[in-house]
């Protein structure tokens, strides 16, 4: 959730620390802080509420340097936004300094013990018990102090350490929390998360959960749980220093809807040549199985329901998708024979990565679709596949969705292949039309499509009602989410034959109901809820493929897409529904790339 970076070199640390915490500003912005190592050994302190621009205006004013820093942009779980609360922590000497993602779960306890002792308090949060137990067991060494505070600690963490008698020193931990160390040349870096250090490094070593690291100009040591030092395998990221960058976009999430094409062609390839990474995997694991569990949350959750519709309907395998915090605490009915399938674009979100844990533990075979390379999912799981969606740095999730369905639809394939339901022309014919759609989502992602003034008209809506059957139903949920996390509107997806059902009591004049149509076999069907929310002259705007005949229909706005199957029709139909929902949000004069109370890496449950 949070946003950590430090470094250590011969460079000014803020300067980098500030452009570090930018690019991570979408894993939270509630308050930013950073802690510098001066040049008399002393520990400089600057944290403030509200965005990093305010933590810059506060730098403008004092003159904060030194080599050696460490800095963090929070999304608050303990304590409110507010100064105090705003990370680096301090412990009473003002020796010693950390930032921390993550939640400890017996703060309260070891807050109180620590009182006790006579120490004092500043924040609300419960990060601050960390550095007063490292002030606490600190005797000179402090990896060792580090250690001996982690082991009191229940919870989750990421953590960077500064103290001020090792002027250039860095001291990091990592349990359930991304923690990525960068190796420069005379200086290392050290993030939550990738985007921080593109410019600076390529070259990364991932923190595994209970290792520590000490991290200083000219050395990377990694420790196990045990405190003896390991040897890590370097890791070379593949991303584009600017694929992270505006590069003029008003917005990340513009952008990143404009990059849908080649997100879907991107990982399309991945799955149609000889790096197909379905063809690294154990065929038993597709074929030894009689039920498929999908685990996501979120958007992702959504994409997995799509998947769940086209694994159903050409493999004839049963697929429950489930809600990852509901699964990790829902006793669920799991067995060797079960495949669990979890989705996550950052492969870092705490609840899906729990139900992974549990699914194992249960003897599943698992499988993640993840879209950070090497991120903790990854290593959770047994087997991984790619989505090639580049990095997604907007908290609404766009392109990422879309090579999500992308990847479920080749594992669909390669399932069905594996055993046997669907012969090479069936085969052929299904990636024929998989191939087609990057050149079709252009059509939708180009210009406004008229969306602009669509969501100037909605704007003022209180609530928005998205209704769909089958497929459309799913992409209807999507659709609702996008628009209610950016503009803030309240929206709900139905089941368009769910809505007499009790939630038509909701539905007066004016209420502006958008409706999927992309399945044509029961678009009739669904055509029928849209004369019942007409009939309470509600204002119904669909989207639908061109070649679906509407006329006469009770219909105030048509948007529509290209035509393709209706199987593949979620890829596009998403698109003016995304669209609509960044006009809506532009309109209102929110901020799409950094909604209120949300963060890009759910990292905490
Ligand atoms: C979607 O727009 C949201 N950002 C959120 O629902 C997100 O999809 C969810 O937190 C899952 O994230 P993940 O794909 O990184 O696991």
């Amino acid at each position: 959730m949070c946003g950590i970076i430090g470094y250590t070199g011969s460079q000014d640390s803020v300067p980098i620390l500030l452009r570090g915490l930018t690019a991570l500003e979408y894993r939270g912005y509630d308050s930013a802080g950073l802690a510098v190592l001066n040049e008399y050994g002393q520990i400089d302190l600057v944290k403030k509420k509200g965005r990093i621009a305010e933590l810059q205006k506060a730098l403008t004013d004092i003159c904060v340097s030194g080599h050696t820093g460490i800095a963090h942009t929070r999304w608050a779980t303990h304590g409110q936004p507010s100064d105090v609360n705003s990370h680096p922590h301090m412990d009473i000497s003002n020796r010693f300094a950390i930032v921390h993602n993550g939640i400890i779960e017996n703060y309260l306890m070891l807050k109180q013990a620590l009182m006790n002792e006579g120490v004092l308090f500043r924040s609300q949060t419960d990060t601050e018990v960390i550095v007063h137990l490292i002030a606490k067991f600190y005797m000179g060494d402090l990896k060792a102090a580090v250690r001996a505070a982690l082991k009191q600690l229940k919870g989750s963490f990421a953590l960077l350490v500064l103290c001020a008698d090792n002027p250039s020193s860095i001291v990091c931990a990592a349990k359930d929390n991304p923690l990525i160390i960068g190796e420069g040349e005379g200086e290392n870096f050290i993030a939550s998360d990738i985007p921080a250090l593109l410019e600076h490094t390529k070259k990364i070593y991932r923190l595994a959960d209970a290792e520590t690291a000490e991290v200083t100009p000219d050395g990377i040591e990694i420790f196990g749980a045990d405190g003896q030092r390991i040897q890590k395998a370097a890791q070379l990221v593949d991303w584009d220093v600017n694929a992270a960058k505006l590069e003029g976009n008003e917005s990340f999430m513009l952008k990143e809807i404009r990059e849908i094409p080649a997100a879907l062609a991107n990982t399309l390839a991945r799955y149609t040549g000889k790096s197909n990474p379905l063809l690294t995997i154990d065929k038993k694991a597709f074929q030894n199985i009689d039920k498929i569990v999908i685990v996501a949350c979120g958007t992702a959750y959504h994409a997995g329901l799509v998947g769940k519709y086209a694994i159903e309907k050409l493999v004839r395998l049963p697929v429950q998708v489930e809600i990852a915090s509901e699964f990790r605490y829902g006793n669920p009915i799991v067995d060797a024979r079960t495949l669990c399938v979890a989705i996550s674009q950052s492969g870092e979100t705490a609840d899906t990565i729990a139900a992974v844990k549990e699914a194992k533990a249960r003897g599943c075979v698992t499988l993640a679709v993840a879209n950070v390379v090497g991120s903790s999912i990854t290593y959770a799981a047994d087997y991984s596949i790619p989505t090639l969606a580049g990095p997604e740095i907007a908290v609404a999730s766009t392109k990422a969705y879309n090579s999500q369905l992308m990847a479920l639809y080749c594992l669909c394939a390669h399932i069905a292949k594996v055993r046997g339901t669907l012969d090479k022309t069936a085969l052929r014919a299904f990636y024929a039309g998989l191939k087609r759609l990057p050149a079709l989502a252009k059509k939708l992602t180009e210009g406004d499509g008229g969306l602009i003034k669509l969501a100037a008209s909605l704007k003022n809506e209180h609530s928005i009602f998205f209704l769909g059957r089958g497929l459309d139903y799913y992409v209807a949920m999507e659709s609702s989410l996008k628009l209610k996390e950016i503009s803030y509107i309240h929206c709900e997806a139905y089941a368009a034959g769910e809505l007499k059902h009790g939630t038509l009591a909701l539905v007066e004049e004016g209420t502006a109901v958008i409706v999927l149509l992309t399945e044509r076999a029961i678009a009739e069907k669904t055509l029928n809820a849209v004369s019942e929310v007409k009939a309470r002259r509600a204002r119904v705007i669909a989207v639908a493929p061109k070649a679906l005949d509407l006329t006469g229909a009770p219909i105030d706005k048509i948007v529509r897409i290209p035509d393709c199957p209706d199987l593949f029709a979620p890829v596009l139909s998403i698109i003016p529904c995304q669209k609509l929902a960044y006009y809506t949000a532009r309109a209102r004069g929110f901020d799409a790339d950094k909604p209120r109370n949300l963060a890009k890496s759910v990292t905490v449950e």
